[in-house]
């Protein structure tokens, strides 16, 4: 230990109270053994397809290795608004509407700072995606749940939103098709959700990252309801649908003013996004569409497959219309999430995780991702079935 003397509670509090993820432990555990299946993590099995690889390579032997504009490349970004106008309905301005930044993870996180003043009230659907709550914190806003609850097919319900407003609520975050239950809105709770907004002047920030992964039905965004385009913040990007997480890179759009604070904090914290991940993401979707839906279709079977097996098995799930995840529930063991995942990987080698991972009401619950392949989700079913007939 050095003479140096120290600053006391050298972290900020804000900081030094953060939960560390749930997902993490869990996997520290899971990367310690040999011959785990792991229907635990929530990244696609698949690589990146070769033309977006390729494509990647060529950027850098042209010797593309310098900054980009602050907003990304204009040509990502107009080929951006042409894809969400073509497969979104969504209009949105190349110059002034839409920015490039390093995955969804960002994108979240700039449009937070950028609308958080101390003590504003954030609303969020759990059990969700790890990083909402923290992030909120983060930006020194108080994040205010509402739970979606399993006999809705955890669909967020208007009125259970409606219960949570109060006058510092600021905005919602929305994430349909969800991780990590899967779930999606009907046409009649988007409609609903939207009035809410437009009713109490909050932002809705949407994080449709899942989007593309929308099995039965066509997937629709808030943002295009009538007077929602001005309050709503879309984001995405390419790490789930074309398999692309390795190279960070997604993107936010919605209004100028909002893109433009957004903006003035990814010049100085990120300066921009690579512009080797830029150039993959602009060959993704000139080229990308049927290696993406290929790999849907693979996903849409792995589904069907999981949703059947563990519903046999007794651990009830429904059949969730988007994303690669399902949640069942595993109550009728008698074990609590956290002993059900440790157990299973402990006495089967098959990791999931615990549902309490994805915020408190995920207990009973547990998340198994399906980007697996077909073999090893069949063989983790035995295996799961083989678990819950011993502890009988
Ligand atoms: C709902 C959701 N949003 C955002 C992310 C992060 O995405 P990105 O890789 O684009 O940062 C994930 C990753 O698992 C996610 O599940």
């Amino acid at each position: 230990m050095s003479d140096l003397k120290l600053h006391h509670n050298r972290v900020a509090k804000h900081i030094s109270s953060l939960p560390k993820s749930g997902i993490r432990d869990f996997f520290d555990l899971v990367n310690s053994m040999d011959n785990v299946i792991s229907l635990g993590i929530g990244e696609p099995d698949f690589i990146a397809p070769w033309h977006i690889r390729e494509a990647t390579i060529y950027a850098l032997e042209r010797g593309h290795t310098s900054y980009t504009s602050n907003l990304g490349l204009l040509s990502l970004r107009e080929e951006i608004c042409n894809y969400l106008d073509k497969n979104y309905n969504l209009d949105f301005s190349a110059d002034s509407e839409c920015i490039v930044t390093v995955g969804v993870s960002e994108a979240l996180d700039l449009i937070l700072r950028a609308i958080i003043n101390p003590g504003d009230e954030i609303i969020y659907h759990e059990p969700c995606y790890v990083s909402y709550e923290s992030e909120i914190r983060m930006a020194h806003g108080i994040p205010v749940v509402v739970e979606t609850k399993e006999e809705y097919d955890f669909s967020l319900y208007p009125d259970d939103l409606r219960t949570k407003i109060t006058p510092k609520t600021k905005a919602i975050i929305l994430n349909f098709p969800c991780n990590p239950t899967g779930a999606t809105l009907s046409d009649d709770q988007l409609k609903e959700i939207a009035q809410i907004a437009i009713e109490n002047d909050l932002i809705v920030i949407t994080d449709e990252i899942y989007s593309e992964l929308t099995y039965d039905g066509e997937h629709t965004s808030i943002a295009t309801l009538p007077e929602m385009k001005d309050r709503t913040v879309f984001l995405h990007g390419f790490s789930k649908a074309y398999a692309m997480t390795g190279f960070r890179i997604g993107y936010a759009c919605g209004p100028e003013d909002l893109i433009d604070a957004m903006m003035k904090i990814h010049q100085y914290s990120m300066l921009c996004a690579s512009i080797l991940a830029q150039e993959a993401a602009l060959e993704a979707l000139i080229n990308g569409e049927t290696e993406m839906l290929k790999m849907k279709d693979e996903y849409c079977e792995r589904r069907n497959v999981i949703v059947k097996g563990l519903n046999e098995i007794g651990l009830k799930c429904f059949k969730p219309k988007g994303a690669f995840y399902v949640f069942p529930n595993i109550t009728s063991t008698g074990l609590t999430s956290v002993e059900f995942a440790t157990q299973l990987l402990n006495k089967k080698q098959v990791a999931v995780v615990p549902g309490t991972a994805f915020g408190q009401c995920g207990e009973g619950f547990v998340r198994c991702a399906y980007a697996a392949s077909i073999d090893d989700i069949k063989i983790a079913l035995k295996k799961i079935q083989e678990f819950c007939d011993e502890l009988k």
